[in-house]
């Protein structure tokens, strides 16, 4: 059994050098633009769910890190609504329980951003691999510094060099969180064959969003009068996930489309009732939970 560590806990990170955005260090001011500054998005909405005292989302390090960025975040992103920190939420999860089965195991998560997963699921022994674009990286070693255990690859998540360093055989669970989507339809089913030819065994999460929604993005929706959402030229309705990435490999071993939302107030009535209806409930985002076959 692997000890499991609660969930924000600082515990094993407390002899870590001073990191930016600790109390009393300067703000940092942020450059991102472009699919990057979405990172601060869904930083954003974590760290607002996990200051809540109605939530139980626990992420100190979300929290810290938004402190210590001067970027007007509400004027970009509106009012959040938890949905981006319960999608993390529901992946701690399986991850969690990965964990138990492979406490050494690898976890790789690309299009990282400023996500702080590694840190609340931490077990004192896995290993973590964060591969985003390489803005994306300098400003994530600013608060989050890659070590021994925890290690960055700035680099585009297409060029699959990140894999070359995987040792083969290896127990290796792959998260695409907020990533899929800004990605060309055929640069997702190119990267998804690629780990599916390349890490057999291997348990892969990421999340959708459906085709109403993509096709907004590339009418130039704004989120705010401040904040145009980048395309997102990658939607795939609900129902025909489980189709269309079967169709793209038959390394596919279990698969599951998993639902999750915004935790309260009008969002959650509105996704409810998508939910409940068969005709609208695959206009909605889901996880998706895939295992491939092993050698
Ligand atoms: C919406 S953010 C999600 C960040 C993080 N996964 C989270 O959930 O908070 C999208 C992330 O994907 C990264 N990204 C987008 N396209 C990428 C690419 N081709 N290669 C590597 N990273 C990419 C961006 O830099 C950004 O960090």
């Amino acid at each position: 059994m692997s000890p499991t560590v609660p969930s924000g806990s600082r515990r094993k990170h407390d002899n870590a050098p001073r990191r930016d955005g600790q109390d009393g260090a300067p703000k940092l001011v942020s450059n991102l633009d472009g699919v990057s500054e979405t990172m601060l998005w869904t930083l954003y909405d974590r760290a607002c769910e996990a200051r809540r005292r109605d939530s139980d989302f626990d992420d100190v390090d979300s929290v810290r890190i938004c402190d210590g960025i001067d970027y007007d975040f509400a004027g970009h992103f509106g009012k959040p609504d938890g949905s981006f920190a319960a999608r993390a939420a529901e992946i701690d999860h399986l991850l969690m329980r990965w964990l138990e089965r492979h406490p050494d195991g690898l976890v790789v998560s690309l299009g990282e951003g400023l996500e702080t997963q590694a840190r609340r699921v931490d077990n004192g022994r896995m290993n973590w691999l964060t591969v985003d674009l390489p803005a994306a990286i300098e400003l994530r070693e600013r608060f989050l510094p890659s070590c021994r255990r925890f290690r960055h690859i700035g680099s585009n998540v297409l060029d699959v060099e990140w894999m070359d360093g995987i040792e083969a055989g290896a127990p290796v669970f792959v998260i695409a969180q907020g990533l899929f989507m800004y990605l060309e339809p055929d640069a997702v089913k190119h990267l998804f064959i690629q780990i599916a030819e390349r890490l057999p065994g291997a348990e892969i999460a990421f999340d959708v969003i459906p085709r109403w929604f993509s096709q907004l993005t590339l009418l130039g929706v704004m989120q705010t009068p401040h904040y145009r959402l980048p395309p997102m030229p990658w939607g795939v309705n609900g129902d025909e996930i489980e189709a269309q990435l079967r169709a793209w490999s038959s390394s596919i071993g279990s698969l599951r489309v998993l639902a999750y939302g915004a935790p309260r107030g009008w969002p959650k009535l509105t996704e409810d009732l998508f939910r409940a209806n068969p005709l609208t409930q695959r206009h909605l985002p889901y996880l998706v939970h895939v295992t491939l076959d092993g050698y």
